[in-house]
């Protein structure tokens, strides 16, 4: 039997084990960093067959009609039956479907790829793909006006802690959810990309996820394949109505234009002779503040960062398209990239700027390469907020003049607002007005 001293002696051991491993993973403030956490492998249903439609995922295709995106391992019609009501479609529409091939090794099933509508907003629609009454999926269409709520999460990938930013964004009643880069972290094991397309079905089969991507997406196999083969292939986007001729790049408009979005590609050619910055040139050209009064731009490596990783990842971009963004009243850039939330003051050309955009980076959502935990010190005067902790952004545009951005971190698996501040539109700003 151990003596009392004994077992008194030994609780003191591990209450000052224990103190010191809480003190090596906190901040000043007494949070505890979560660890990375270990990709999820999400399996097929027990009971799906190669018909069943799996990683179903939605996107808006104008403000009226939706995308509907879905991949069976065998060969299904690409229908999509739908309504107002469960278990009742009055309405169908067809679409097609495609495969790839990915460096000789890895066939994808048949991805599905139908648009739908036109549809009434902020209006809950029951779906099925394929005709296949074994899954009934719906979705809420965005509202044609003013409030609007968007989710905001970057670099996701497919761990526990994606998990938990997912069940957050899904508590948090968004509308639609940007998503600046960085998605699958499939890093060229294309099965991970189905995994992680089961892993966000739940969310992404019911609001629109409008995406765009980062350097996780490139996948490029020398001499095996072109880059953003897989990205392109099971995440298209809008572009074509924006004007644009890639998927990396394009616009869209939200709340019956009040918001116009620009999807930015970090990984695709951007200097002043470019494909990307001559449409941007243009798309911002036709932008009429009066009608819309907020401007958000996405991009994956940030412009602005005080992070130590990915340091001037984002320059070169900076440097050739900034001044577009900041011409145009551009309100707001997000970007991801670096694993950490940081959000800048109104910049431009690195100086505070009243008339520049804010700059935020969010890509916190949880991957397994875990945090980026090591920043620039001092902290530069532009940089109102940063940590490094997962968790995800909303973005609650009010009216047009007001919106709320709020940052919700992952406090122990619970949604913790840790940065809020009310914007105001470039629009209504009388000294920045053009
Ligand atoms: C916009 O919303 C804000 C916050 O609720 C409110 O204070 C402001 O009066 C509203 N502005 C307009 C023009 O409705
Ligand atoms: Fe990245």
């Amino acid at each position: 039997m151990a003596s009392p001293t004994l077992v008194l002696r030994y609780h003191r051991f591990l209450v000052i084990v224990l103190v010191t491993i809480i003190l090596s993973r906190s901040s000043a403030d007494g949070y505890v960093r979560p660890m990375p956490r270990k990709d999820l492998s999400v399996p097929l249903a027990a009971d799906a067959d190669e018909f069943t439609p799996q990683q179903v995922h939605i996107s808006q295709v104008g403000l009226e009609k939706m995308r509907v995106t879905w991949i069976t391992d065998g060969d299904a019609p690409s229908t999509v039956d739908y309504g107002t009501s469960s278990g009742s479609y009055p309405f169908s529409a067809s679409g097609s479907s495609d495969s790839y091939s990915y460096a000789l090794i890895y066939e994808s099933g048949q991805i599905h790829d139908v648009v739908i509508g036109p549809l009434n907003p902020d209006t809950v629609y029951y779906y099925r793909c394929s005709s296949n009454p074994a899954r009934e999926f719906s979705f809420r269409t965005p509202p044609s006006k003013l409030p609007i709520k968007f989710a905001v999460a970057g670099d996701l990938g497919q761990t526990g802690w994606t998990k938990s930013t997912l069940e957050h964004i899904a508590k948090s009643g968004y509308d639609m959810l940007l998503l600046p880069g960085d998605l699958s972290y499939a890093d060229f094991w294309q099965p991970r990309w189905d995994s992680y397309g089961r892993l966000v079905e739940p969310l992404a089969s019911s609001r629109p996820w409008m995406v765009t991507q980062g350097n996780h997406e490139i996948e490029k196999v020398p001499l095996l394949g072109s880059p953003f083969k897989a990205y392109n292939a099971r995440w298209r986007m809008p572009y074509d109505l924006s004007g644009s001729e890639s998927n990396l790049y394009y616009s869209f408009d939200a709340a019956g234009g009040a918001i116009h979005v620009i999807m930015l590609a970090s990984y695709a050619d951007y200097d002043s002779s470019s494909d990307q910055h001559k449409w941007l040139a243009g798309d911002l050209a036709k932008i009429d503040r009066q009608k819309t009064p907020w401007v958000v731009a996405v991009i994956h490596a940030p412009w602005y960062n005080s992070n130590d990783d990915h340091q001037d990842e984002g320059e070169d971009m900076r440097k050739a398209m900034e001044e577009l963004l900041y011409q145009a009243r551009v309100d707001l850039v997000f970007a991801g990239h670096v694993h950490a939330y940081e959000r800048f003051t109104r910049v431009y050309n690195n100086n505070a700027d009243e008339c520049g955009p804010v700059h935020i980076t969010i890509g916190d959502g949880g991957n397994r390469e875990g945090l980026a935990t090591e920043y620039i010190d001092p902290q530069p005067k532009i940089s109102v907020f940063r940590e490094a902790s997962f968790g995800h952004g909303q973005l609650d545009v009010v009216n047009g003049t007001q919106a709320l951005w709020t940052w919700h971190r992952n406090d122990d698996d619970e949604a913790v607002v840790a940065d809020k501040v009310w914007l105001t539109s470039l629009s209504s700003s009388p000294s920045c007005k053009k």
